[in-house]
């Protein structure tokens, strides 16, 4: 079987100058954050109480117990089978990995089609932003007796998700009746949070009432669609095993110590390379697939929330090798390379003119797919395209993009995806995930938190007069207002 490949050719300097290409001595000049860095990964998640308290657990998700697989497809299939609809509602960790693999791995046009999905439910995902307009509408014209609803928040507290929540309950309440409960199911916290709170209590009176799947302890949200993604794969009929098995033998390859044997490390140490010794602080994911766009949205929160760090991260470890980390607030650092995502062909005729005449500040990830699961020939006639297979346009427009790039001395490099497969794109969301957290070690920051998105939480917590906020936080919201002078509005 073949496996996914990585190219990383155009961020050598032999290709690409040295000015902004890598040598070989950039990468021995930090072997030894490379060598720290994999040990400390490999001793910190060798003991599972680290990994549960630090957020590191999702590096055991490829091998959870069959058993809770099978489980978890036996439901799929009865939700799939009973409703014509299913809403899923979440964000942030909650959505976008559901969204890139429903993109992925279910077929396009798996909502218009019933023949496409099989005669599986529809999918349609909400609570992922605050805008009436889509939700107005998608209630208006779905049958609420036909549909069923699967709320994902991992804190239950999440006012987006919440809010939508709080809508289509109601909407199904009012059409559905007593039994409405029997419609909704939640994936969360095992203990905490009002969603799990409200679980309980409508368990108690009705058992099929507000089921449940209960998150792994200790994985973060933007790390866990091969937990809490798993409930939707197996509703829109995706293979979990071959999907967990892709991500095993991924596991297998980015444990290794040896960087040149090990594609996320490479990854992670080209970037570092890349973005503090070469100035290129942004990161432009760009798969030459239509279907792999929404991958590159799930990759872009990955990257940014974990590494989009204010201070450096400071590790208290205990003689049994347990390990506390805090932010060390004496060392500000803002670091974080920024994300953009955009898709091939369609963005080279957008982004790509910045890419390659633009500021010299970025590296371009490539994902390239060797198969495509349907083929088309455009017709045979007298032009430069007839009789071409469109796989073969299409790759022959990665390689003129990768091309055009390498002349104007611009960093690349290039993924390469056998095929779009439930196996290969569960190894791709791995090597990304083992990537961001190798790039953490190397930058030293703690890669599994997001302090930075709760000023804005806090702000609207504090607007919308919830009780409980730390008083430091209340006095720093009602002190520093944000001015508006007309002056400046015009
Ligand atoms: O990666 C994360 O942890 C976040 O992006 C969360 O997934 C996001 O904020 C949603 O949180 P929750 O699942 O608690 O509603």
């Amino acid at each position: 079987m073949k496996s996914i490949k990585f190219d990383f050719n155009n961020i050598f300097s032999v290709n690409i100058g040295n000015t902004h290409g890598v040598e070989d001595k950039d990468i021995l000049e930090i072997s030894k954050d490379i060598r720290e860095g994999h040990e400390h990964l490999k001793k910190v998640t060798s003991i599972a109480l680290n990994r549960i308290k630090l957020g590191l657990e999702w590096i055991r998700l490829p091998y959870q117990d069959p058993k809770i697989i099978s489980d978890i497809r036996k439901l799929g299939n009865e939700i799939a089978k009973k409703y014509d609809n299913v809403i899923s509602l979440g964000i942030g960790g909650s959505y976008l990995g559901l969204k890139a693999a429903q993109d992925a791995l279910a077929s396009p046009y798996y909502n218009e089609f019933t023949t496409v999905r099989k005669k599986r439910s529809r999918i349609y995902f909400e609570g992922n932003n605050l805008d009436p307009d889509t939700l107005a509408v998608l209630l208006k014209n779905l049958n609420p007796k036909k549909t069923f609803v699967v709320v994902i928040s991992k804190s239950g507290e999440t006012a987006e998700t919440k809010a939508v929540f709080m809508v289509v309950e109601s909407w199904l309440k009012r059409s559905v009746g007593k039994n409405y409960g029997r419609q909704i199911l939640a994936i969360t916290d095992p203990e905490l949070g009002s969603l799990r709170k409200r679980v309980s209590e409508e368990n108690s009176k009705d058992s099929l009432s507000f089921r449940s799947l209960e998150l792994i302890k200790g994985v973060g949200g933007r790390f866990s669609e091969f937990n809490m993604g798993l409930l939707h794969l197996a509703i829109i009929g995706v293979d979990i095993n071959e999907l967990l098995s892709g991500a095993k033998d991924m596991a297998e390859r980015c444990g290794r110590e040896d960087y040149t044997e090990n594609p996320a490390y490479m990854y992670a140490i080209l970037h570092t390379i890349l973005y503090r010794k070469k100035s290129k602080p942004l990161a432009i994911i760009m798969p030459f697939a239509e279907t792999l766009k929404s991958t590159a949205d799930w990759y872009v929160q990955l990257l940014a929330e974990s590494l989009g760090k204010k201070y450096s991260r400071k590790a208290e470890v205990s003689c049994d090798g347990v390990e506390e980390w805090f932010r060390d607030e004496n060392n500000t650092v803002n670091l974080g390379r920024t994300p953009i995502s955009c898709r091939g062909t369609g963005d080279l005729h957008s982004l790509q003119q910045n890419n390659i005449e633009g500021q010299n500040d970025k590296v371009v990830t490539f994902i390239r797919v060797e198969r495509f699961r349907n083929e088309i020939k455009v017709p045979v006639g007298g032009d430069i395209l007839s009789g071409r297979n469109f796989s073969e346009l299409m790759q022959l427009a990665q390689e003129a993009t990768e091309w055009a790039l390498v002349r104007e001395s611009r960093p690349n490099c290039t993924i390469i995806l056998p095929e779009i497969s439930a196996y290969y794109w569960g190894a791709l969301l791995f090597f990304f995930e083992m990537a961001t957290a190798f790039e953490g070690e190397l930058l030293n920051v703690n890669a599994y938190d997001q302090p930075g998105v709760e000023g804005y939480k806090n702000y609207m917590h504090y607007k919308l007069g919830k009780t409980g906020i730390p008083k430091n936080v209340v006095d720093q919201i009602s002190a520093n207002p944000l001015k508006k002078d007309s002056k400046y509005i015009i």
